[in-house]
């Protein structure tokens, strides 16, 4: 049942998520909701070299939002923070090979807890303000609602 619509990559990060766990005292953190469905990821990340040198999920969410978890950790794993802020939630969808239409709203969690990650140790290492993680984040919103 959990198959409809989901293609193997999908249900391979999905059944073997990678990453999963926490990092005790991480560099960054980032924590997201998902508004449509209350769901909730939390990414943790180790910073070594302005790279990304370990990172973790915790999701309490759909198989969409695991595999979400599992591809964006992947993707981020020993990039530059530049790099890894870059990721997009198409850039995640993408490597996933697609979500159905009515999970697309799924993959924002990724990219955001990603990117909450980073600007909270920018925030904490002091490149950006409190303010400016902030203001980027409601930049990034494009909620489909009314659907
Ligand atoms: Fe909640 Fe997918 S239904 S993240």
């Amino acid at each position: 049942m959990a198959q409809i619509g989901y293609n193997e990559t999908v249900m391979d990060h999905f059944m073997n998520p990678r990453n999963v766990g926490v990092i005790e005292n991480p560099d960054g953190y980032g924590k997201v909701g998902n508004p449509v469905c209350g769901d909730l990821m939390e990414i943790f990340i180790n910073v070594k070299d302005e790279r990304i040198s370990d990172i973790k999920f915790r999701t309490f969410g759909c198989g969409s939002a695991i595999a979400v978890s599992s591809m964006v950790t992947e993707m981020a794993k020993g990039k530059s923070l530049d790099e890894a802020a870059k990721i997009t939630r198409d850039d995640v969808a993408g490597e996933l090979g697609g979500l159905p239409p009515q999970k697309l709203h799924c993959s924002n969690l990724g990219a955001d807890a990603l990117h909450a990650a980073i600007k909270d140790y920018w925030v904490k290492t002091g490149k950006i303000s409190p303010k400016e993680a902030e203001a980027e984040e409601g930049a990034q919103e494009e909620e489909q609602e009314g659907e």
